[in-house]
């Protein structure tokens, strides 16, 4: 599996300024859908684990996460990158998992329990409201959730307040849809046939960060020190055929469940083909291999 960081793409001062409006704290609709997804995102965890395993050694490479260290995960879904770092960190450490969605840490706290983990704590919380002490961390990351965040600024700085000083914050984002097949095979056929309304390119979702610079400009703009974006180019790799995927991408994505409601009975056998057209070339032999994109983007609390 080839994987490593290939270029740093923002040093402080150096990246480009970008607007970060405000997203209202109305998530009622947002946080409704992570609910219905997390028993998708349970049914899956194996594969999701494997999947999206190269970022999970992205963010504890980028936070020099190790033996003894306590860490806060922010937006834990079902369980990743928490359970991974619980066994990084080892008994003498601990693991803070958090996220806002209550069916997404039920599914997260279930595994830990099956699996014999003690060293997780669980809490529900919103990044942009975490309920711990300031200086309570070694380390803060988020795998895939920096994106949904109401108010990413304000919740950049939460993560800043509960870390030490001089404490390394680590998010892996999604880099451009463009180098992201994982997602475009199918959306871009699916959006052929639905009607789109006008994106708020700052709204949540996952691409919202696919802009080289634009998270690490909220870091920024936190009063993060030592700001740093690195491109990591992976393989989104599983043992699954073109139907396991179909059926993993349209059951585990909100966006993607809301425009198959919009197709017709007539237009799906259609959207489906044209995607396995487009598709084939990811899968030989039994195996999937998407070529993936993410931005790691990391920064330290400054030491007053
Ligand atoms: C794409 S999932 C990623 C889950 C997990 N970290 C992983 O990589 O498998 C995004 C997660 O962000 C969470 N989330 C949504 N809004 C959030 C917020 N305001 N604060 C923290 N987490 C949030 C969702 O509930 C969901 O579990």
């Amino acid at each position: 599996m080839g994987r490593g960081f290939v270029a740093v793409l923002f040093e402080r001062n150096k990246g480009p300024p970008h607007s970060t409006k405000v997203i209202p704290e109305n998530q009622n609709k947002a946080l409704h859908a992570w609910q219905t997804s997390a028993r998708h995102w349970d049914k899956y965890r194996v594969l999701i684990t494997e999947m999206f395993a190269p970022l999970t050694s992205g963010l504890v490479e980028e936070a020099q996460i190790g033996i003894g260290q306590k860490v806060l995960d922010i937006g834990g879904g079902s369980g990743e990158p928490s359970l991974t770092i619980s066994r990084i960190v080892g008994p003498t450490g601990s693991v803070t998992y958090t996220d806002p969605v209550a069916g997404m840490l039920d599914s997260a706290q279930a595994e830990a329990a099956r699996r014999g983990v003690t060293n997780i704590h669980f809490r529900q919380c919103s990044a942009n409201d975490l309920p711990f002490e300031a200086c309570t961390f070694d380390v803060a990351v988020g795998r895939l959730s920096a994106m949904f965040f109401a108010d990413p600024v304000a919740a950049v700085r939460e993560a800043l307040r509960v870390v030490l000083k001089d404490g390394c914050i680590a998010f892996a984002v999604w880099g451009p849809k463009e180098a992201n097949p994982f997602f475009s095979t199918i959306t871009d056929v699916i959006d052929r046939f639905v009607e789109i309304p006008p994106q708020d390119p700052d709204a949540p979702d996952a691409f919202r960060f696919a802009v080289p610079g634009k998270l690490a400009g909220i870091l920024e703009q936190a009063d993060a020190k030592n700001v740093i974006e690195r491109q990591l180019n992976f393989q989104i790799e599983a043992a699954i055929s073109f139907e396991q995927f179909w059926q993993l991408r349209t059951e585990m994505s909100e966006t993607l469940r809301e425009k198959m409601v919009g197709l017709t009975p007539t237009q799906l056998p259609t959207v489906k083909q044209a995607v396995a057209d487009v598709a084939r070339r990811y899968f030989a032999s039994g195996t999937m291999s998407f070529p993936a994109e993410v931005f790691i983007v990391s920064g330290r609390k400054s030491g007053i």
